[in-house]
């Protein structure tokens, strides 16, 4: 195992484009120079996630995770360091440089990351089995050819065939020098106590993957027919697979979701990929489970409209409508489509040209409620007590919608359908809210305060460098009397380091002179002179670290380095104070000036700097009458002090008197 090299790592942050990754799993809209999108850490429903090309840097207020495109994928995709700058390095065609790496090093790759190994060896043995084996072409190609697929969408969903033996899979990982227990974890072997042997046998083999195509699972479809043996195996649970948080076919549906801000909801893997072979590439699969709410947020960080396909099974689409309230219940837009008599998905799509299923799909979509609505009135019809309960099954689903107005629109139109008067399903639809929320209150005030669920925007953040905007404050681990000075002008270095402002200063004769140098720099050389040392320990390293990074390479923004740090506590107070640079602490709310120009930056920082030595000598000032409480009053110990008190006391006057407060 080999190290990524250093002038590598430099070019995959310089060349990856931060809004361009995150926008591949996250629906951004542009917002002034940055982009916002709903938070893919947290459930929520108005958008707090930003991220700014500018700094290349996200920020999510929501869950507080904020770093650079490589935090993201991190943080995001379950991805180690080196695994995002793969993923980089590949999507923009960099070439990565290696150097060899420690044992130690290759010692410390996770436990995890060994289960996405053997997963993703599993994919590629079982495609090659498919391809260049005798028994998997005449076996599973030929199934797979017969069921029409292409070998483009072989490829595609990377389908493969796992031989008919019991332990072909065991020796080929034996020969590849693998760990057998990572493959027992994953399920690809079993091992219930007589020896190991394949998990998978005699089967075409689906492999799961995740939102950036990682293998975390697979089904495995059985090509007998014989009734006691299951049509399909799947893998089992473990630590890199959770069936109830992902949806097949994400992967490769997920851009065209984005593009036609639309999902289709099949059921089964085949329908899935038969769609997606006939164009229709916006469709993913619960998988045989019913749908859970982690489903629905998924499909959900890329569109608000999901259309079901259904079968003509009226026992099967009952079934659904539980998984159904979930959609609805996330805000989401929900539509079904009925197929026709005899048909799924599959055979629909494979039958007809694209044009042909398209509008029979935009014909037959049927607003959800609408559709629950009339399948079971035809049922009910006659029956006045089947009728009420029929009433009262599809006012649930109403009262799940968050939005009103919505509600409002569904109960007049169910009034219409179900002729019942508005008026009594709008009383109905109150009273189960009512108790819905009086539920939810007894609910939350069991749990302790932590626990309450959580506080969303009501209305979206303002924009991400809005001057107005005040950014939740970051979590304050140790406070001294200099805190938030400290805080403010360590905020001032990271996000104007760089820039050279005109520094007022005086030469050997005593003439005012106007001296030009890089904020950052004159920051240091004020601190380093009178010897201030910063307080808290976090700050002081980030500000050393700043000042070495621009030391040895002074034309390079050490933010960069910073916010792609894999230490979180470093990492996220710099984000923190990079996106909510216009936000001061309250001491400096007063005299406030919003400006942007570089010149005044010189009295931003120095007035930032004065502030810090004001408090400082407060700081001594407190120390030193603390001394004096044991001195006797007439000593000349006692005067030498309170002369010096009253020196200090002046030097803060003065600093205090200068400051005019300035923000931009
Ligand atoms: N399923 C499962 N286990 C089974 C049957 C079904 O996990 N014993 C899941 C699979 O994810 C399957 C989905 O339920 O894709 C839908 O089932 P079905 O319609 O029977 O399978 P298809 O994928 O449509 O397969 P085929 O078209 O080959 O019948
Ligand atoms: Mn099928």
């Amino acid at each position: 195992m080999a190290v990524i090299n250093k002038e590598t790592i430099d070019r995959i942050f310089e060349t990856a484009q931060i809004e361009e990754v995150i926008g591949e799993f996250v629906n951004l809209k542009r917002a002034g120079s940055s982009y916002k999108g709903l938070s893919p850490f947290s459930d929520e429903r108005s958008p707090s996630f930003m991220v700014s090309p500018a700094k290349q840097i996200f920020k999510d207020f929501s869950s507080g995770k904020g770093g650079s495109v490589v935090t993201f994928l991190m943080e995001h995709e379950q991805m180690s360091y080196p695994e995002a700058l793969r993923y980089l390095a590949q999507k923009y065609n960099i070439e990565i440089e290696e150097t060899k790496s420690s044992p130690e090093l290759e010692e410390a790759k996770s436990h995890r990351e060994s289960l996405y190994i053997v997963s993703e060896w599993g994919k590629k043995y079982f495609k090659e089995s498919l391809l260049s084996t005798d028994e998997g072409r005449a076996i599973g190609l030929s199934y797979f050819t017969e069921r029409g697929f292409s070998a483009e969408t072989v490829e595609a969903f990377g389908l493969g065939y796992a031989p008919d033996q019991f332990d072909a899979m065991t020796k080929a990982a034996k020969e590849h020098g693998y760990s057998l227990d990572y493959l027992i974890e994953v399920g690809l072997l079993k091992d219930k106590g007589k020896g190991i042997y394949d998990g998978f046998k005699g089967r075409v083999m689906f492999p799961i993957q995740n939102l950036s195509g990682r293998t975390l699972g697979f089904g495995g479809r059985t090509l007998k027919t014989e009734k006691h043996i299951p049509k399909y195996i799947n893998s089992p649970e473990c630590e890199i697979y959770h069936k109830s948080k992902i949806v097949y076919g994400i992967y490769q549906a997920k851009k065209q979701i984005v593009k036609d801000d639309l999902c289709y909801l099949v059921e089964g893997y085949t329908d899935v990929i038969s769609m997606y072979q006939a164009g229709i590439k916006n469709v993913v699969a619960s998988s045989g489970t019913a749908l859970t709410s982690d489903q629905v947020r998924l499909i959900g960080r890329y569109t608000k409209n999901i259309t079901i396909l259904y079968d003509a099974d009226p026992a099967g689409i009952k079934a659904s409508f539980r998984g159904i309230d979930l959609i609805l219940a996330e805000g989401l837009n929900v539509k079904a489509t009925l197929l026709p008599e005899g048909e799924d998905p599959d055979s629909f799509s494979k039958s007809r040209k694209i044009d042909e299923i398209q509008s029979y799909f935009s014909e037959a979509s049927k607003d959800f409620i609408l559709f629950k609505t009339q399948l079971l009135a035809e049922e009910t019809a006659g029956d006045p007590i089947k009728k009420a309960g029929l009433v009262r099954n599809i006012i649930e689903s109403i009262a799940i919608i968050p939005d009103g107005i919505t509600r409002s629109v569904y109960t007049k139109e169910c009034s219409n359908l179900l002729d019942v008067p508005e008026k009594t399903l709008i009383s109905e639809l109150n009273k189960i809210r009512l108790k819905r929320q009086s539920d939810q209150v007894r609910k939350d005030g069991l749990k302790s305060k932590s626990q309450a669920s959580p506080q969303h925007f009501d209305e979206p953040p303002p924009e991400f460098f809005d001057p107005e905007f005040k950014a939740p404050p970051t979590k304050q681990v140790t406070t001294s009397g200099t805190f938030h000075q400290e805080r403010d002008i360590l905020r001032l270095v990271l996000n104007y380091g760089l820039t050279v402002i005109d520094v007022d200063s005086l030469d050997e004769d005593e003439n005012e002179i106007i001296v030009k140098m890089k904020l950052a720099d004159f920051v240091a050389e004020e601190i380093f002179e009178d010897d201030l040392i910063f307080h808290d320990s976090l700050f002081k390293k980030v500000l050393d670290m700043y000042l070495a990074e621009l030391k040895v390479n002074p034309e390079k923004d050490p933010v960069t380095f910073f916010t792609s740090l894999e230490d979180n506590t470093t990492r996220e107070l710099v984000v923190d104070l990079i996106a909510d640079k216009h936000v001061l602490h309250k001491w400096a709310s007063q005299n406030i000036e919003v400006f942007t120009e570089s010149d005044k930056m010189f009295r931003a920082v120095r007035d930032g700097l004065y502030a810090f030595k004001a408090r400082k000598i407060q700081d001594v000032i407190g120390e030193m009458k603390e001394g004096l409480k044991g001195i006797d009053l007439n000593s000349e110990d006692m005067m030498a002090i309170l002369t010096e008190i009253q020196g200090l006391e002046e030097i803060k006057r003065e600093l205090l008197e200068q400051q005019g407060i300035i923000i931009f």
